[in-house]
């Protein structure tokens, strides 16, 4: 039987999420930027949501700004920040294994005359915070670091970044597409200027995430999408109720134990020779794992039907080995035998 075991690329509705949504599709269909009673119904859901957003990070529900995915929020973070200096442009730090949005985003702002610094990991996949501390220049206007690497799951200290970002007074934004709800996450103990956030990594729907903006309302970050003043107008369109609602939900509900799926998978995996790759500080529910040879491979999946990723599903179409594989030193032929095996999230996934 086939099985999915691609949870980091994508996980499913849950049917409390598609229950709460449902409502909002046909019957509350409301704009809720409309002024009568049903758009401040629809206001109120989303309000709720927001509130729910916030308290799982420790952050205020005015900080939260929806878009449509962990991808627009980091743009609108990086490139947000970087508008802002048009002018003189300015330098940010961040690593060499961010997510393809991060990093195209930075390759697109070189291109506009700001310098970049892409900061490699150690062979476990960790940014070391000296590394990003060295890095600092007099014009860093941003240090931008992922929470946890989608590929390897790999854990990265981001609290420690936000320190060093702290005491030298510039903005920390991370990547948390893959730790939300997942991991324990406090914006002001971690000292986090902003964070994004993805619907359909935790059990919500596609197209919708969001960015927390410490102070959003005085943050002065450029809006990507102008438009009606919405998202306190750093995102114009209109809001995606049910999206919204949905993504509220999915924190609400998020599960807080493993599935008896979890144990099973564990032992499992004894009965097959290879290496997990990214360190000893992982998400328990994603493993990157080099098989030692292609016979290896070859018996893996003639004894299993699973669907799972060959580095991340952004890489999959372009069939050449994951920058991140590479960059922790797997050769050509290690990262051929190399597949991530994410099962489904739950609170409190470390190894
Ligand atoms: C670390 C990380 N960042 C960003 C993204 C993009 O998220 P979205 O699909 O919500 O745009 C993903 C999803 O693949 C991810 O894993």
């Amino acid at each position: 039987m086939t099985k999915y075991y691609d949870y980091a690329a994508s996980t499913p509705v849950s049917d409390e999420v598609l229950t709460a949504m449902k409502p909002w599709e046909q019957q509350s269909f409301a704009n809720p930027s409309a002024s009568h009673q049903a758009a401040v119904d629809a206001t109120d859901a989303i309000k709720s949501a927001r509130e729910k957003i916030a308290d799982e990070i420790g952050a205020m529900p005015s900080e939260i700004v929806f878009t449509s995915g962990a991808s627009e929020s980091n743009n609108l973070a990086i490139k947000g920040i970087a508008f802002k200096h048009l002018d003189k442009k300015g330098h940010i730090i961040t690593s060499s294994i961010e997510h393809k949005c991060i990093l195209n985003t930075c390759y697109f702002l070189e291109t506009l005359g700001f310098d970049i610094t892409y900061i490699a990991p150690d062979s476990d996949g960790v940014v070391d915070r000296i590394s990003v501390k060295n890095a600092i220049k007099e014009n860093t206007i941003l240090i931008s670091i992922h929470h946890i690497n989608n590929e390897l799951g790999t854990v990265q200290p981001i609290g420690e970044y936000g320190a060093i970002a702290f005491e030298n007074n510039i903005p920390f934004h991370t990547d948390a597409a893959q730790s939300f709800c997942k991991v324990e996450i406090d914006v002001d103990d971690m000292d986090i200027d902003m964070l994004s956030l993805s619907g359909h990594k935790i059990y919500g729907p596609k197209g919708i995430g969001a960015l927390y903006i410490r102070d959003a309302r005085d943050s002065d970050i450029v809006p990507l999408i102008h438009g009606g003043g919405q998202e306190l107008g750093l995102r114009g369109g209109t809001s995606p109720t049910p999206l919204i609602v949905g993504l509220g939900c999915a924190v609400e509900t998020f599960p807080c134990e493993k599935s008896e799926q979890h144990k099973i998978f564990d032992e499992l995996m004894t009965e097959f020779d290879f290496d997990r790759n990214g360190g000893e500080h992982l998400l328990s529910t994603t493993w990157n794992i080099t098989f030692s040879s292609d016979a290896e491979v070859k018996r893996f999946f003639s004894e299993h039907d699973w669907l799972v990723s060959q580095g991340s599903a952004c890489n999959a179409m372009t069939n050449i080995p994951s920058h991140v594989l590479t960059t922790i030193g797997l050769d050509e032929s290690e990262a051929r035998r190399t597949y991530r095996i994410s099962l489904p999230p739950f609170k409190g996934s470390l190894s």
